[in-house]
């Protein structure tokens, strides 16, 4: 009940290789991601777009997962980025990532920020409240320059998912909310700035949804919108963008749309506002994120420690946890996942996977069935690969993972694991 193969030998392979070879190659944790499924998402949304001759484009929101081989994927595959810091911009030059396909989000901008991404001529900003927009313009006047941007709107809907990923409601630290017209004042606000060309709006409901109605509703909210800056101004957008959160599947309980429906539903209601509001049809944005990285990663782990409570439960700790997986901790988010080199053997019971650092709160996963298992047998999680690599920590000091790529029967290690070097890196001697 698993998406990867399992050989031969009764392992399983991702991308055609085999994870206990991986494990011994790379240690372990190890995050590996199959590229073709990567590949293979991201064609998915353009195609469902190009499908319907529609003009739209497809951003990555790097925050998923970002290193310098990610974004060369990304960049090969023709979408475009979303970034929401320095660090992720830095991470995109540094990838050789086209600036006009760059996309800059972020509740909090600096002016360093700002600065940075006028001055590398990014695609478009996506400003999020007032000071921004002051900001935004006393930048682009110091470097003579303008900017695309889109104003981000909160529509005030709630998406069924897990209320620390809702981003869309009216009490949200994001955006313009549209009910007290703030999002109406920030249009004015960014108007009389003759170097913001306002392109659009932006919104982003929330993250890891399974239906389409999330999406329609803010399209109806955000056109009602539309069609007050257009009475009111004139105003008609050349861009709309309704963010990310397709879901994916993490477990058997989990039944995301195929993405094609999302962009379908979405379009069609696109196409039905403007035409009630009697303007030519946008330009859709989109920026998935975990949609596209999240069901191609998996972690491997080597398992260590036994712990029988007879009665009570069996729990078998791996060398990596809320370091490496923050989600379990964090969000009660579930996982499954196989011993890796006994993938072939039935499951004889429920085990529940602990992770090393010194917190009872770290756990991955609660009643996973499993064979008889024995430390140094290899545990891969499924579906890890959306913010797993992207918010590791190193907490307890732990060194964070590798990370390593397979395609065409191919690995390559894209992100080096840190070292206790790296660990002391920025430590100083306290003088006393
Ligand atoms: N665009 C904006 C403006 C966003 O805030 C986000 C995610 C995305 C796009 C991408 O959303 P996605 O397609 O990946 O759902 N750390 C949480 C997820 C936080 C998402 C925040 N914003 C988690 O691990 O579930």
């Amino acid at each position: 009940n698993h998406p990867f193969p399992v050989n031969d030998q009764g392992h399983l392979e991702i991308g055609g290789i085999d994870c206990v070879d991986l494990a011994k190659k790379y240690g372990t944790p190890l995050y590996v991601y199959d590229v073709s499924i990567i590949r293979q998402k991201a064609k998915g949304f353009v195609k469902a777009f190009q499908h319907r001759n529609i003009k739209a484009k497809v951003a990555y929101a790097s925050k998923a997962f970002s290193s310098i081989a990610i974004l060369q994927v990304i960049n090969q595959e023709g979408l475009c980025l979303d970034v929401v810091s320095e660090g992720e911009l830095y991470t995109a030059l540094k990838a050789g990532f086209p600036v006009e396909r760059i996309h800059f989000h972020g509740n909090n901008k600096s002016l360093r920020e700002l600065r940075m991404a006028v001055r590398n001529n990014i695609g478009c900003i996506v400003v999020d409240n007032f000071l921004e927009i002051d900001m935004l313009h006393q930048v682009l006047t110091e470097e003579k320059k303008t900017m695309d941007v889109l104003i981000r709107v909160t529509p005030g809907v709630e998406s069924h998912t897990h209320e620390y990923i809702q981003t869309g409601s009216e009490d949200s630290k994001f955006g313009f909310n549209i009910q007290n017209r703030q999002a109406e004042q920030a249009f004015r606000h960014g108007k009389q700035y003759d170097n913001i060309r306002i392109r659009g709006v932006h919104c982003h409901i929330g993250s890891q949804i399974f239906e389409t109605e999330g999406f329609r509703l803010a399209v109806e909210v955000v056109f009602q919108e539309m069609a007050i800056w257009k009475e009111r101004y004139g105003y008609v957008p050349e861009v709309v963008n309704f963010g990310g959160g397709f879901g994916i599947r993490y477990t058997e309980d989990d039944q995301p749309l195929p993405h094609k429906r999302y962009v379908d539903d979405l379009v069609e209601a696109v196409q039905k506002e403007a035409d009630k509001l009697q303007i030519a049809l946008p330009e859709i944005w989109i920026e998935p994120g975990r949609a596209i990285v999240g069901e191609a990663g998996i972690t491997l782990y080597t398992i260590g420690a036994l712990k029988e409570i007879p009665g009570i439960r069996s729990y078998i700790a791996v060398d990596g946890g809320m370091t490496d997986n923050i989600r379990p901790a964090l969000y009660q988010a579930k996982y499954e996942g196989v011993v890796a080199n006994k993938a072939d053997h039935s499951p004889k019971r429920n085990v529940s996977i602990a992770g090393k650092c010194c917190e009872s709160g770290d756990m991955l996963i609660w009643n996973l069935p499993v064979p008889e298992v024995e430390p140094g047998d290899i545990l891969a999680v499924f579906s890890t690969g959306a913010y797993g690599y992207s918010m590791a920590s190193n907490y307890n000091r732990l060194p964070k993972p590798a990370v390593v790529f397979v395609e065409n029967g191919k690995d390559q290690l894209v992100v080096r694991r840190e070292t206790y070097d790296d660990i002391v890196r920025n430590d100083l001697f306290y003088e006393s």
